[in-house]
C-alpha cells in the first residue's frame, strides 16, 4: 500500500444534522491526520455547509443526466461547481432501494468524471451471493460494467470501495482476512489490464468499520482505508479510525 495514500471517508448516509458539521469540523480540525484524505459525505443539504467549515465533502450519489427537468436528481455539475472533489456512485442502498443497475452505476461513474468529480464505486455481494461463492463473479461484474463502458484507464481518477452487503450496519464485519482476499481479487484483475492502474487505484472497505476493528482491516496489504457509514457519526470514533488509517499509512 505504500504508493497509495489511504483514504477514509465518511458516509452519513440520511442522518446528520447542522450541529454534527460543525462538531465534526472541530474534531477534525485538533485530529493531525496528514498522510491520508479523510472526507465526509453528508446529505445534499448539509453539503454547503461542510465545504464552508472545511470539510472535504463530497455527495453520495449524483444523476447520470446532465441538467433538466429531473425532479429531485442531483446534477454532478453543480456538485463540481460547488467545491466538491467526491461523489459516491453504486452504494448497495442505492442500488437495492433504488434499483440502480450496473448500467446506471456506469453512467453515474461517467457522469461525475465529466465534471471532474472523483467517482468512489461501491461494490460488493449480499449474503446470499456469498452464501453461493458468487462474490467474486458478482464484485467482477459490478467493476467490469465502468471498465467495459469506459475502459480500465477511467479507473485512473477514482477509487472503488468494496462493501459486502451483509456487513453493512449490521455489526458483521468481515474479517480483516476475508476483506483482504477481496480486495485482492479486484487488485489482480485490475492488474490483468493494466499493472499500473492496479497499483496506483485505493481500494477501501466498507460495512461496520468501527474504532475496533478498523486498525487490522487497514493494516491488510490491499486495503487502502475505509468507507464508514454509521461510527462515521460519531467524530471521535471517527477519529480513531482516521488515526488506524494514518498509523498504516
Ligand atoms: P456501516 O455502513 O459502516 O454503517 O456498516 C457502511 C456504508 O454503508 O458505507
Amino acid at each position: 500500500m505504500a504508493s497509495r495514500k489511504p483514504i477514509v471517508a465518511g458516509n452519513w448516509k440520511m442522518n446528520g444534522s447542522v450541529e454534527l458539521i460543525t462538531t465534526m469540523a472541530e474534531t477534525l480540525k485538533n485530529a493531525s491526520n496528514n498522510n491520508i484524505d479523510v472526507l465526509i459525505f453528508p446529505p445534499f443539504p448539509l453539503l454547503s455547509k461542510a465545504l464552508e467549515a472545511g470539510i472535504v465533502a463530497g455527495s453520495q450519489t449524483v444523476s447520470h443526466e446532465n441538467a433538466g427537468a429531473f425532479t429531485g436528481e442531483v446534477d454532478a455539475k453543480l456538485v463540481a461547481e460547488l467545491g466538491c472533489k467526491y461523489t459516491l456512485v453504486g452504494h448497495s442502498e442505492r442500488r437495492s432501494i433504488y434499483g440502480e443497475s450496473n448500467d446506471d452505476v456506469a453512467a453515474k461513474f461517467e457522469k461525475a468524471q465529466q465534471y471532474n468529480l472523483i467517482p468512489i464505486l461501491c461494490v460488493g455481494e449480499s449474503e446470499e451471493q456469498r452464501e453461493q461463492g458468487l462474490t467474486e463473479s458478482v464484485v467482477s461484474e459490478q467493476i467490469n460494467a465502468v471498465i467495459n463502458k469506459l475502459g480500465v484507464a477511467a479507473l485512473v481518477n477514482s477509487v472503488i470501495a468494496y462493501e459486502p452487503v451483509w456487513a453493512i450496519g449490521t455489526g458483521k464485519t468481515a474479517t480483516p482476512e476475508q476483506a483482504q482476499q477481496v480486495h485482492k481479487f479486484i487488485r489482480d484483475e485490475i492488474a490483468a489490464l493494466d499493472v499500473v492502474v492496479s497499483q496506483n487505484i485505493a481500494l477501501l472497505y466498507g460495512g461496520s468499520v468501527n474504532d475496533q476493528n478498523s486498525e487490522l482491516l487497514f493494516a491488510q496489504a490491499d486495503i487502502d482505508g475505509g468507507l464508514i457509514g454509521g461510527a462515521s457519526l460519531k467524530p471521535d470514533a471517527f477519529v480513531s479510525i482516521c488515526n488506524s488509517a494514518q498509523r498504516n499509512a
